[in-house]
């Protein structure tokens, strides 16, 4: 229906704003205006101002902006007709007449919806009729309770081409086509053939508008075989990309319990209502819509999507993630919440519980969190075109968004994920490792617990680990030879993994992680000290020339590891040779080999002598 632009005017004029808001939050003057807590955001202090002189609210959070009419329609939910109805009525006004193409077609939307409830009424009672026996087992089955199957109208259609069509004849044909309840065949040959049931032998679940009236249904199976939900087409009623399953109970609900809950199938939100969560809604069996998108944003600022622990969840998961970047607000966003492989919502309540379902919906992931994973799994990241390539997808997704401080901040939050993944630095949970390792290594060098030779063994290589806590690029450079070393205690031999582990998991690792360590607040005054203690290895020193520092270091390894490569080819070659027997019978090959091995060790002990001769004279000096 068309209204004239002066019959709107008249009408806003005639509307006090802040007394139609009034009605339902509370305002406060202020100046020449009125403010109130947003109703269309959640917000403490209020950023929601009402200008009765020009006829509009406008929120400072959230940017809603409308003049009476708009209020009516956003925050109330009614048709924009019914909202002028309304507000004439209250202002004292007569609505104009309406024009009589627009009156006939609201005429034919009022018998569309009389058809769908009368469809309605009819498949409660084949429900509880005779025919319905096998769709109550059903029900049974799947431990739907009498007081759920009321609330959500569940019904049955029975197995048949003609009962419904029988049943509802006073629609006629024609407009029970038009609700989709009925399917007319291609004319054949010249033959018009009658229409037909199309919802036959399946258990029905009506789906409704916000305002509760059945706009279409979902029939489900009740055994094996295809499709598993047969859904009513698109009508004048029914426009599957911008109806959510159950928006009319969840939209109470979610006011309720300030959250809305996006599941994949009637089933679930079914289920979910039944173990007490009703701010359920899910899409048509179709991919999260932009327009069910911003349906969701005008319930809360943030909507929980639970989808199925499969593959096909992770995809829908994904796509919708996709779908909201560009469309992304200040303050509006997703959050993703993953269910163990191969659970839907209702298994897992029916299973485990509301409970274990609330403890899942606690694990929720941010957007930005589900975009990084999912470009992040989408392809290798083990060379630096790979990461690079990386970067370069989540740097598009991000451009994307249209909004430019949610532009900014993505971008922002993208680089931080990206740099403590692939970053130089040490992690908190290494930095704290490390911290225990040196503790501990320290009691395991103390005269109480460790002879001298011990003591010094152990040193040499704490000595090493420091040095390499202090100078990480080495762990690249010689990481075969340190894997290779043997450590001569378990908590050497973790603090070693550690380290090893950290430079095979990231590209490159140039903080000092002692300075890291000492940069910690809650560090004491004792481990602050014995951390900076000075064993006399130019590695250990703060101020050493780092150049000297690295080839001291990388020599003390050289040393240790051929001492003991040598040790263990000696002690092959002996139990070879004695495994011989007579040492006559020695070839001289093998005794020149053996001699080598002998020289290159007295040569090699030397070394490691002067270093542990240096160790042992700092110990006892202490
Ligand atoms: P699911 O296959 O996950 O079904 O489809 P479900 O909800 O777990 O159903 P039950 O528990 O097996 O009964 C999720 C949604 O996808 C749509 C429906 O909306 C369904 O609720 N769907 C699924 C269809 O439209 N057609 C189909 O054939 C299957
Ligand atoms: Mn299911």
């Amino acid at each position: 229906m068309s209204l004239s632009p002066q019959f709107l005017d008249e009408l806003r004029a005639r509307t006090p704003l802040s007394t139609l808001i009034g009605k339902s939050v509370k305002v406060t003057k202020a100046g020449r205006e009125y403010k109130a807590c947003c109703p269309f955001h959640n917000e403490k202090t209020p950023s929601f101002t009402i200008n009765d002189e020009k006829g509009f609210y406008h929120c400072f959070g959230c940017g809603a902006h409308g003049d009476a009419i708009r209020w009516m329609t956003e925050q109330r939910g009614l048709p924009f007709m019914d909202a002028v109805k309304e507000l004439a009525l209250a202002a004292g006004l007569d609505v104009p007449a309406p024009d009589p193409r627009a009156a006939k077609k609201a005429e034919t939307a009022r018998g569309l919806h009389d058809a769908m409830a009368a469809a309605q009424n009819w498949f409660v009672e084949q429900l509880g009729g005779i025919e319905g026996a096998e769709a109550r087992a059903y029900l049974d089955k799947r431990g739907l309770s009498e007081a759920t199957r009321k609330a959500f109208g569940i019904g049955f259609a029975p197995d048949s081409r003609g009962k419904l069509r029988g049943a509802l004849k006073e629609f006629g044909d024609p407009m029970l086509v038009e609700t989709g309840m009925l399917i007319q065949p291609e004319v054949d040959g010249g033959k018009a053939r009658d229409p037909y049931d199309r919802f036959r032998g399946r258990l029905m679940i009506p789906i409704r508008d916000a305002r509760g009236r059945v706009i279409a249904f979902g029939g489900r199976i009740l055994g094996a075989g295809e499709p598993k939900y047969l859904n009513s087409p698109d009508t004048p009623l029914f426009d599957k990309g911008r109806t959510l399953y159950n928006i009319d109970k969840a939209l109470p609900a979610a006011r309720q319990a300030g959250r809305v809950i996006v599941v994949e199938g009637y089933m679930d939100v079914i289920a979910l209502a039944q173990a007490g969560i009703h701010e359920c809604v899910a899409p048509l069996g179709t991919a999260l819509t932009e327009h069910q998108i911003e349906r969701l944003w005008k319930m809360v600022d943030v909507p929980i999507l639970c989808f199925d622990g499969d593959s096909a969840g992770i995809r829908a998961a994904d796509r919708a993630a996709l779908r909201a970047l560009p469309m992304l607000r200040p303050g509006h966003s997703l959050s993703f919440v993953t269910l163990p492989q191969g659970q839907d919502p209702d298994d897992m309540v029916r299973g485990k519980g509301a409970k274990a379902f609330e403890a899942c919906l606690k694990g929720a992931k941010p957007l930005v969190e589900r975009l990084w994973q999912h470009e992040r799994e989408a392809g290798s990241i083990d060379t630096p075109e790979a990461r690079a390539g990386l970067q370069q997808r989540l740097n598009d997704q991000v451009a994307t968004i249209a909004d430019p401080l949610v532009r900014k901040e993505y971008g922002k939050a993208v680089q931080d994920r990206f740099f403590l993944e692939f970053g130089w630095g040490w992690r908190k949970s290494e930095r704290n490792a490390v911290r225990g390792f040196i503790a501990r290594s320290l009691e395991e060098v103390s005269p109480k617990l460790a002879t001298i030779s011990q003591r010094v063994e152990r040193m040499t290589h704490r000595a090493i680990l420091l040095g390499l806590s202090r100078l990480p690029q080495i762990l690249y450079s010689h990481r075969e030879q340190i894997v290779a070393l043997h450590m001569p205690t378990a908590t050497l031999t973790e603090w070693k993994n550690l380290l090893i582990r950290a430079s095979f998991e990231r590209p490159a690792l140039e903080e000092n992680l002692l300075d890291a360590i000492l940069a910690d607040s809650s560090l004491g005054p004792i481990e602050r000290r014995n951390i900076q203690h000075d064993l006399g290895f130019s590695f250990f020193r703060p101020g050493a020339d780092p150049t000297m520092a690295e080839q001291d270091l990388v020599e003390v390894i050289e040393i240790l590891r051929f001492e003991q490569e040598l040790t263990a080819q000696l002690a092959r070659h002996e139990s070879a040779l004695y495994a011989q027997g007579d040492e006559s019978w020695i070839s001289s090959e093998d005794w020149d080999q053996r001699q080598a091995l002998l020289a290159q060790k007295r040569q090699n002990d030397e070394r490691v002598m002067a270093l542990k001769a240096n160790i042992e004279e700092q110990l006892l000096a202490a």
